[in-house]
């Protein structure tokens, strides 16, 4: 009890838990997050090595996000559909000064839809196979239609958004939560919007994908056992290609992905089962 009285007093001091408490959490909350989950992050002290899989890297968020956890040492397990990207980030990362021989081994990318039901099967299974079950799952690819009032969007482009933002997080959550469920433990962050808790003309669908996400995470909630989390995350407003398709020229006014990630990665790194059903933000 002393010592963790001592960690927590310790990293209550560093600029991490700063970070994270801009995140809205509290230093205090996040510094007993870490420590129940038997690892420090900044500061110095290591944390234990965990294995997240996060759905849509090859730009935006998804890959910030992978590059950062990644350099805290953990492992990373990245999809999404295009092929040249998720190669080109699996050389970044076993490239760098830090990657060792086993850098090649130590983070998967792979080539899936989360549209498509049975290409999540297979994903799960090719992870299951090669690293086993994720520790944390970050349901994060999306898309937004085009700037347009709904009766002027079209119905290819409806459903596109739904079925990525709300179907694809429900064929994660079909595949992923059973083997969670197996292992007893398991964190998934299930990407939301600002637009998932208010509402703007021109990206009705998108409104109402990320409301659909909210929704059914809080309900997603009441069925997991003991042991697993499941939350909505807002991640703020950030400079990325999905918000130049809404914002425009102005997009250039709001924060690069690099300097999102290491916020969204401390805040994600330190959910606890205690988070269970809440709605975050970044
Ligand atoms: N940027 C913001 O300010 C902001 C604000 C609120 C919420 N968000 C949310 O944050 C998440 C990431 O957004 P972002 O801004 O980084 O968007 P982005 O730059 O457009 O990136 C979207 C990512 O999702 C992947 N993706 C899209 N459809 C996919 C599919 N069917 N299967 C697998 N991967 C797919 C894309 O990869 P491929 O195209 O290569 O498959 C890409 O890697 C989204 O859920 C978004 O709604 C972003």
């Amino acid at each position: 009890m002393k010592n963790q009285y001592f960690i927590v007093h310790q990293i209550t001091n560093t600029s991490s838990c700063k970070k994270t408490s801009r995140c809205g959490k509290s230093g205090m909350t996040a510094a007993l997050n870490a420590v129940m989950n038997g690892g420090l992050t900044g500061g110095g002290a290591v944390a234990a090595q965990k294995t997240v899989l996060i759905t849509g890297v090859s730009r935006g968020l998804g890959k910030a996000l992978a590059v950062e956890i990644a350099k805290r040492g953990h492992s990373v397990i990245g999809c999404s559909r295009s092929q040249e990207k998720l190669d080109s980030l699996q050389s970044e990362l076993c490239s760098g000064p830090s990657s060792s021989s086993s850098s090649s081994e130590k983070h998967l990318f792979l080539n899936a839809d989360v549209c498509s039901n049975s290409g999540v099967q297979e994903l799960a299974r090719v992870v299951m196979e090669k690293k086993g079950v994720p520790d944390i799952i970050v349901n994060n690819a999306g898309t937004i239609n085009k700037n347009n009032r709904l009766w002027e969007v079209p119905e290819e482009e409806f459903n596109a958004v739904i079925d990525t933002n709300l179907k694809g997080i429900a064929n994660m959550l079909r595949h992923f939560i059973p083997l969670m469920i197996e292992k007893k433990q398991g964190i998934l962050v299930n990407m939301s919007s600002g637009w998932g808790r208010s509402a703007a003309a021109q990206v009705a669908p998108y409104c109402a994908s990320k409301w659909a996400v909210e929704g059914l995470t809080k309900s997603v909630a009441k069925e997991l056992p003991a042991g697993m989390a499941i939350v909505a995350l807002n991640p703020g407003v950030i400079n990325t290609e999905m918000l130049q398709s809404c914002f425009g020229s102005s997009s250039g006014m709001y924060q690069a992905p690099d300097s999102w990630a290491p916020k969204a990665a401390d805040m994600i790194l330190n959910l606890t089962v205690a988070d269970n059903g809440a709605s975050l933000s970044v």
